[in-house]
């Protein structure tokens, strides 16, 4: 497997496809948390993260397999966030091997500790979040903050199923 930072000069056609990856895997990963089909993001939003060097990819055998976005919120911190491993590939590595980029590339840069957002229903317990949740947990990654979505996003509340928590997880970088 290979991780790689994507260069700002990238092809549209691998923009397209990461941005249509991520929409597949968070339509089912998202699934009742939001009201209609609700794209987590689009080729144009993910060409500007690209433009800002943000956008790292995973390819197995010369195939792309993942994607992630890493950013730096301050001097001493690192986030990940938009994961997207590809299902036909589910349980290979792609998603660990992501993470551990983006921490390792945080940490070069001089990041103390390490970030990440989950959003999680309230009042019931979504499959996919149960299980990232644990994963987490065993990556290292610990609950920091709980708010309410509606709260902190106001502009999203409207378009929320259902009453949604927004936690913030983080991990130190030793
Ligand atoms: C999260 C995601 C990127 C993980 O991708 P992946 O390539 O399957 O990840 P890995 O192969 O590294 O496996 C991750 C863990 O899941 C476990 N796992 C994999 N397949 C599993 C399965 N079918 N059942 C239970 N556990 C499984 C692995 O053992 C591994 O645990 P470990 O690291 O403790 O050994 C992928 O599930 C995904 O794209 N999810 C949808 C998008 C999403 O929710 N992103 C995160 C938003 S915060």
């Amino acid at each position: 497997m290979e991780i790689e930072k994507l260069e700002p000069s990238a092809d549209r056609a691998v923009i397209e496809r990461i941005a249509a990856l991520v929409n597949q895997v968070y339509a089912e990963s998202e699934k009742g948390l939001w009201q209609g089909s609700t794209d987590r993001t689009s080729a144009d939003e993910v060409a500007g993260f690209v433009r800002a060097g943000e956008i790292a990819v995973a390819f197995v055998d010369g195939d792309f397999a993942g994607s992630v976005r890493v950013r730096r919120l301050d001097d001493a911190t690192g986030e990940f966030g938009m994961l997207a491993a590809d299902p036909a590939r589910r349980g290979a590595g792609v998603g660990r091997e992501l993470v551990a980029f983006a921490e390792r590339s945080c940490r070069a840069a001089g990041c103390r500790e390490m970030q990440l957002e989950l959003l999680v229903p309230r009042e019931w317990t979504h499959p996919s979040k149960q299980f990232l949740a644990e994963w987490y947990d065993r990556l290292g990654y610990r609950v920091t903050h709980r708010a309410d979505l509606a709260e902190d996003y106001p502009h999203l509340a409207p378009s929320l199923a259902t009453p949604c928590d927004f936690l913030v997880y983080r991990k130190a970088l030793a």
